[in-house]
């Protein structure tokens, strides 16, 4: 084992009955590593989860985790841990007893289980709710609860299953930097799984795109939202304006068209709506709809190519429904991309 392969899926199928749902996946994770993934309803993130855990037998492939072979090693024998979003906490046990409850199994008592338990309701910030029942505690801190319930079994992994998605916005922002904060300080290596942008770009060391059971990108936080590699994931993290090149110009609705400045020898090209330019450049369009958020003003336009989406500061004058603009989309300022899917 290497430092690069803490925990590594090496060629994992994983099928439900004859319907494959992951398909030779390979994924290298590094110690200490938070891992986001992301991906469409039903890209296979709960099975590859599931998979790791021991809840699902691996149809071929292996899982290695620290140097040894779990591929086919029971569930509660691996040292993974689980938070799913419902975090299922026993309502009958105090906060005390639903942290101790895990340790009490795997035989601890006495004065280690007392320190073990009080160490992991403080690193969550809940020494004084000890006594207290689940359902006397708010939604985040339950969540807590759920999160000092697996941190003090000390898993090698924590896997967490969109363990934020019941929270309000900003109860989610604080166990967000909660998470980060836990991860950092106990160094334990985590996967995941959010549908929230934001939330995957704010925590992870790396993000794994998947897509029908394959990964199809692995990145920085940055790479992902700057540098997507096919117009699956560009169009995934927001790019919404996407166009095949072909033998350097773009393929519209109308035809094959010449960008303005130097065209990129890439298998397409993706812009946000906010790197389109308004008001200024070589095409033409007619607002077809205009939304207002906040800082910025969202304009879908009627043109040749096909529908635009251009952003720009809300500060700016704004344009009616049906009005004529001229725009551009400058090919520097495109995302290239290597693969059009
Ligand atoms: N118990 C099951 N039996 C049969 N098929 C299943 C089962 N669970 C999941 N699947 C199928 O496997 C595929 C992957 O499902 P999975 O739950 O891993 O998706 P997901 O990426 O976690 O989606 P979501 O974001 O909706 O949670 C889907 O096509 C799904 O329908
Ligand atoms: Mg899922």
């Amino acid at each position: 084992m290497s430092d690069a392969s803490y925990l590594s899926l090496e060629k994992l199928t994983l099928a439900y009955g004859d319907s494959v749902a992951v398909a030779n996946l390979d994924l290298d994770i590094r110690k200490g590593e938070l891992i986001a993934l992301l991906g469409p309803s039903g890209c296979g993130k709960t099975t590859t989860m599931r998979a790791i855990a021991g809840l699902l037998a691996v149809k071929s492939g292996h899982v290695r985790l620290d140097g040894a072979d779990i591929t086919r090693m029971p569930a509660n024998k691996r040292a993974v841990g689980l938070m799913f979003q419902s975090y299922a906490l026993f309502p009958h046990l105090s906060v005390y007893e639903n942290v101790a409850f895990g340790l009490k199994l795997k035989g601890m008592r006495g004065t280690e289980l007392e320190t073990k338990v009080q160490s992991g309701l403080k690193s969550v910030g809940l020494s004084t709710f000890a006594n207290r029942k689940p359902a006397e505690l708010s939604g985040g801190q339950q969540q807590r609860v759920a999160l000092a319930r697996s941190m003090v079994m000390e898993p090698k992994v924590l896997l967490l299953d969109e363990p934020l998605s019941n929270l309000d916005a900003r109860l989610r922002l604080e166990m967000r930097t909660e998470l980060q904060r836990v991860q950092k300080e106990t160094g334990v290596t985590m996967i995941f799984v959010t549908h929230d942008q934001a939330e995957a770009l704010a925590l992870a060391d790396r993000i794994v795109v998947m897509k029908s059971g394959k990964i199809e990108q692995i990145g920085s936080p940055e790479d992902i939202y700057n540098r997507p590699t096919s117009s699956f994931v560009a169009d995934f993290v927001g790019f919404e304006n996407i166009f095949p090149l072909e033998n350097g110009k773009m393929k519209t609705s109308a035809g094959l068209i010449d960008l303005s400045g130097k065209a990129p020898s890439a298998a397409g090209l993706a812009w946000r709506p906010r790197m389109v330019t308004l008001g200024t450049g070589p095409f033409q369009g007619t607002v077809r709809g205009t939304s207002f958020a906040g800082d910025a003003r969202e304009y879908l336009l009627d043109t040749a190519l096909g529908p635009i989406k251009a952003e720009v500061e809300a500060s700016q004058p704004p344009h009616a429904l049906g009005a004529g603009l001229t725009f551009d989309l400058p090919a520097e300022k495109a995302a290239p991309l290597s693969r059009f899917v």
